[in-house]
């Protein structure tokens, strides 16, 4: 190369060949070409088992380099996005180049399309160099970032677990820094449950706002386009390349999903601490709210009902979660099918064990009840419209799984699924955007979702700009705690109790000054510190009472019974709620459940003589 440039150089005219610049710039050409190929030829061993590892962390099953138009001269402002690379899933279509969806028979029966997808000409527009296109799970549709075909890219976070799926290698890109960010599809979690095993940002945008144009669906209703970042100015600066521009305050309240976050195995009082201590310091933030989030999606996503498993009082938001998940996998399989089935029976694809599980089932999809899918979307679309309103953001664990071994022979469980898609659902369904984040120096692969209202994408975005930094300094802190040493194994728990007992009598104090929200905070703290103490659930209910929130007082009353039989006082307000909500024939049967303990109760006896009258 130095000898051409050289050449060149000598001659000195105006022509081309004589111009050395260019002529280093082709050289750079010509090498890049040959590392190209290099790096392919490396690709192909590794795929045939001849070598342990593969280039690029297997990330890529592309490589090319589209550039971003010229700078403007100033004093025009640079583009946004200038000096930053980007990848994208083999879902991508690419002008010139066939997109593989993640299988090379799809590869093989289409054509290099003649426009390049509209995201990325967006971003290339505004600056970034796309890099090449990413590994994908078959079709879209699998979940451990595992293919039979282009092989299983790298977790950089953890290597000996799967990257997760389906836009294993565009995570996987950004996690090993061979590019700043990276785009993928997510239909039903594929963006974010990457991200959350390869410890990434990541953001799903509402559904419909960014366009879709250019990419291969999967399943049309469920289909957004989502990017993975390392740092929260990447992510939220790739969301003012590509998001309308809607005006919007900053979102100001957090509202925990209590419910979501007890099904994950790690402390996650930790987690929920942090991210209150962080947004305590913040100007103009409200203190949290706390909700049962399955338990209101129950009773305010009536069309659900007929995917619910029947459940005792207490599981109904367990159930509800469940069937969501259930409606969202049924609807991708039905879109699917609309889209893909002609090419999958025409074509009989080879494709990986689970994945052609997932595909003939597709295929093979009847449902007489197709309304009520579209009719769930709809309903809890408005359901968490009314919940969070303009300032609220959800905050629930992304999943509650954690990524599987690489290569382990096992079929996919059942229970696994479940876990991965027991929240994922929320966002899928009510098209609503939502946020990831990783929460590395508490526990690798737990990640946090923050969901917020249809179309609130660019304030969403801002507000965890804001936090970011905040939120992991406190995390780091609660990490710290941890590892504190113990002497033994209780005196974790004794801190605990303590903390939840202080927090009662907060409640109970909030309680005499009529502050009812502010004790059912307290409660609710309480009670994420310590949920088996029956006291803390009844002082709830009592709050809960005087703020008319019957159901949930119905609910705490049973959950402290279900610690405590003798609970006289639960008895007595489950009684009241059930009376309001005029069940009287279960009214009276609490209060004599509290006559039966303490006989001589006037409140228990008056109202045992109030029924009866209204029974007759
Ligand atoms: C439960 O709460 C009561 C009342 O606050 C307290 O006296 C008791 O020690 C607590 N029990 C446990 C096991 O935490
Ligand atoms: C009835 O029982 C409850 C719970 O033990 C107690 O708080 C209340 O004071 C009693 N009421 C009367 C009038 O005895």
């Amino acid at each position: 190369m130095a000898s051409s440039a050289q050449s060149g150089g000598a001659g000195g005219g105006g022509t081309i060949t004589s111009n050395p610049r260019v002529w280093i710039v082709a050289g750079i050409a010509v090498a890049g070409v040959i590392v190209l190929a290099e790096a392919a030829r490396r690709r192909r061993r590794w795929l045939r088992g001849k070598s342990s590892a593969p280039p690029d962390a297997g990330a890529f099953c592309d490589r090319f380099e589209l550039s971003p138009p010229p700078q403007p001269p100033p004093p025009a402002a640079r583009h946004l996005l200038s000096g930053l690379t980007f990848a994208a899933s083999d879902n991508f279509e690419i002008k010139g180049y066939v997109a593989g969806f993640g299988n090379p028979d799809w590869k093989r029966t289409h054509e290099a399309p003649r426009h390049t997808a509209v995201t990325v000409t967006m971003l290339q527009k505004q600056g970034a160099t796309c890099v090449g296109r990413t590994v994908m799970d078959e079709l879209g549709y699998g979940v451990t970032g595992e293919n039979l075909h282009c092989g299983t890219p790298i977790n950089p976070a953890s290597p000996s677990l799967v990257p997760g799926g389906s836009c294993s290698g565009a995570a996987v890109a950004v996690a090993a820094q061979l590019a700043d960010f990276a785009l993928g599809t997510d239909t039903i979690g594929d963006v974010r449950i990457p991200a959350s095993f390869c410890g990434l940002l990541s953001f799903r945008p509402s559904y419909g706002v960014v366009s879709t144009l250019g990419t291969i669906a999967n399943s049309q209703s469920l289909d957004t386009i989502g990017w993975f970042a390392r740092d929260p100015s990447v992510l939220h600066v790739v969301g003012e390349a590509l998001l309308p521009a809607i005006a919007g305050g900053l979102r100001r309240q957090f509202v925990f999903a209590d419910d979501c976050f007890q099904l994950l195995k790690v402390s996650n009082q930790k987690t929920v601490h942090a991210i209150k201590n962080a947004v305590q310091t913040l100007p103009g933030y409200q203190p949290p709210k706390h909700i049962n989030i399955g338990q209101y999606i129950y009773s305010n996503v009536p069309s659900l009902k007929e995917f619910c498993e029947p459940a005792t009082k207490l599981q109904e938001g367990m159930s509800a979660l469940k069937a969501l998940s259930t409606v969202m996998l049924l609807l991708q399989r039905y879109e699917f099918k609309a889209s893909h089935e002609n090419w999958v029976n025409t074509v009989k694809p080879k494709l990986g064990l689970d994945i052609s599980t997932r595909v003939l089932r597709a295929v093979n999809f009847a449902h007489d009840n197709i309304k009520s899918l579209y009719a769930i979307r709809n309903e809890l679309r408005a359901a968490l419209k009314n919940l969070l309103k303009d300032t609220g953001i959800l905050v629930l664990p992304t999943t509650a799984g954690y990524p599987l071994k690489r290569n382990s022979k096992e079929r996919l469980s059942s229970g696994f699924e479940d876990r991965m898609y027991k929240f994922v659902g929320i966002a899928a369904l009510s098209g609503c955007c939502e946020v990831t984040i990783p929460l590395a120096n508490l526990d690798h692969h737990v990640s946090l979702s923050f969901v917020a209202t249809h179309g609130s994408d660019k304030s969403l975005l801002r507000t965890i700009l804001d936090t970011y930094s905040l939120i992991q300094e406190q995390v780091v802190l609660a990490s710290k705690l941890v590892m504190a040493p113990v002497t033994n194994g209780d005196v974790d728990v004794d801190i605990d109790i303590d903390a939840s007992e202080l927090l009662k009598e907060k409640g109970n104090s909030a309680f005499k000054r009529r502050l009812w929200s502010k004790a059912v905070e307290f409660y609710s703290e309480a009670i994420s510190l310590s949920d088996t103490n029956a006291t803390y659930y009844c002082n709830r209910a009592a709050a809960y009472l005087e703020l008319g929130s019957f159901k949930q007082a119905e609910a705490d009353c049973d959950q402290a019974l279900l610690l405590d039989k003798k609970n006289v006082k639960a008895y007595l307000r489950r009684g009241f709620a059930r009376e309001v909500a005029l069940n009287y024939k279960e009214a009276l049967q609490d209060f004599r459940h509290a006559l039966a303990l303490e006989p001589q109760n006037r409140t228990a006896l008056a109202a045992e003589r109030r029924l009866q009258k209204l029974l007759k």
